[in-house]
Order: structure tokens, then C-alpha cells, then sequence
């Protein structure tokens, strides 16, 4: 199905599984923004660059060569040869992503690589903030998923104490509220659902139940495109 599916919505309502599922039900590639925005914060951090440089850290942007390597559980992250996977979920990543994210420079580089992975022939499930508002403005399906900041902290707790981090749950509920204060509020590409995207608080809902309705709708979408 040569389909454009856009899942935004804040950190921890479920779109990175959401999306990957749906990608594979529906047999298009996969596209998780957040890890673009990711490496590029580990990269600036192993090499000691400053997270208050706006402008060298938009060089370094256009360097970043970052390649998704499909795979059965989950999707490698690979930048220069290294499998970043693992080490981008790491707490100090998530604590300064969302400052490089804010950088006007910084999203503007990053936008041309991922148009080019939403390009890809096939169809496409990408997942981010500001991908049914300026990544992908005519995708065929815009899901915002959201859920309430207790619920959203206690998955990634969850999440995170079962990849081996020792953390508390207030902890996590307080990064993630900064966050999406910082998301929110950024000058440029702030999240926030497209005029035309469905809604869907997910706080009640299971993952199967959540990537049902996903499906359902590229499902009526792509009918009726045929149909026109
Ligand atoms: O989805 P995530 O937690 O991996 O995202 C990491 C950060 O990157 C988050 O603070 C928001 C930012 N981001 C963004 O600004 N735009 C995107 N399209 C994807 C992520």
C-alpha cells in the first residue's frame, strides 16, 4: 500500500510501537524521527560540542549520516558504521534532546533527510512531532496520539526499568513534563496536532487496540483513494 502515514504526539503516548506495528500490518517502511533528533544529540556529546551552540550544532546536523536498518523486534539505528540503537534511549539523551530539537537551524537540516525517507518508494509510517504539520503536510492518514502525562510517565518507566535503568517514577514523570514543555513551546514546528489529523487519547486503550483503529483508517483512506 503506497501509503503516508504521519503519528505525532508528545513522549510516551505510544507512537514509536503504535507506528512500527502499523508499518509492518500495513508492509511500508518505518521512520522514527525522534531517533534523528537523538543521534544527533549523542554525536554532539561524544564529540564535547556545546548544546548551546545553535550553529555548530546545524553543522553538525548536515553531516549526520543516519541510516534505518529494518529488523524483526525492532528497528537499528546505525550512524557512521556504529549501531546506536540502545545507547540514543539513554537517559542523558532524552534529558537534552528535546534543547537540540528547539534549534530553528537544527530542524531546518534535519528536514531535507526526512523528506527524503518519506519520499521512499512503497509508502511510509513516520513517527514525530511535526510530521503531519510540516514533514509530511499532505499524508494520507495524520494520527495524533496522546495520553495523560501520569499514564505516558509510567510506560516509559516501565520501559526503561526493563531495558535495565535504575530509576524512580517521579523522576520520569518530571523529564517528561519538561519535555513537553519544551516541545510546545519552541518557536519553530511546536507539537501540536494538524488541523486535519484524528485525535486519539490512548490513556484507555491497549497498543493492539490503538493500532487497530490506525489501520482501519489507512484502510478507508486507501479505499478511497482508489476509488476517486
Ligand atoms: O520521540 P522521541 O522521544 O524519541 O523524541 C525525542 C525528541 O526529539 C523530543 O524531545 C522531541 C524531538 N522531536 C521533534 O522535535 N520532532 C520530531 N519530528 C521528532 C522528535
Amino acid at each position: 500500500m503506497a501509503i503516508q502515514v504521519a503519528i505525532d504526539g508528545p513522549a510516551g503516548a505510544g507512537k514509536s510501537t503504535v507506528a512500527r506495528s502499523v508499518a509492518r500490518q500495513l508492509q511500508v517502511a518505518y521512520v522514527d524521527t525522534g531517533a534523528i533528533y537523538r543521534s544527533l544529540t549523542w554525536e554532539a556529546l561524544r564529540r564535547g560540542v556545546s548544546l548551546d551552540s545553535e550553529r555548530t550544532l546545524g553543522d553538525l546536523a548536515v553531516e549526520l549520516k543516519i541510516e534505518f536498518i529494518p529488523n524483526d523486534e525492532q528497528q537499528k539505528v546505525w550512524v557512521r558504521g556504529e549501531d546506536l540503537t540502545e545507547a540514543i534511549r539513554m537517559p542523558v539523551i532524552s534529558a537534552n534532546v528535546a534543547k537540540v530539537a528547539a534549534y530553528p537551524l537544527v530542524r531546518e537540516r534535519l528536514l531535507a533527510i526526512q523528506r527524503t525517507l518519506a519520499e521512499g518508494a512503497g509508502g511510509v509510517v513516520m513517527d514525530g512531532r511535526d510530521i503531519g504539520t510540516r514533514i509530511m503536510p499532505h499524508a494520507d492518514v495524520k494520527v495524533f496520539l496522546t495520553a495523560s502525562a501520569g499514564v505516558r510517565a509510567k510506560r516509559r518507566y516501565d520501559e526503561l526499568v526493563e531495558q535495565g535503568h535504575a530509576l524512580e517514577l517521579p523522576q520520569v514523570l518530571e523529564e517528561l513534563e519538561d519535555r513537553d514543555r519544551t516541545d510546545q513551546s519552541r518557536q519553530v514546528a511546536p507539537l501540536r496536532p494538524a488541523a486535519d489529523a484524528v485525535v486519539l487519547d490512548t490513556s484507555p486503550l491497549s497498543v493492539e487496540e490503538v493500532c487497530a483503529m490506525v489501520v482501519a483508517l489507512c484502510e478507508i483512506r486507501s479505499r478511497n483513494k482508489e476509488g476517486r
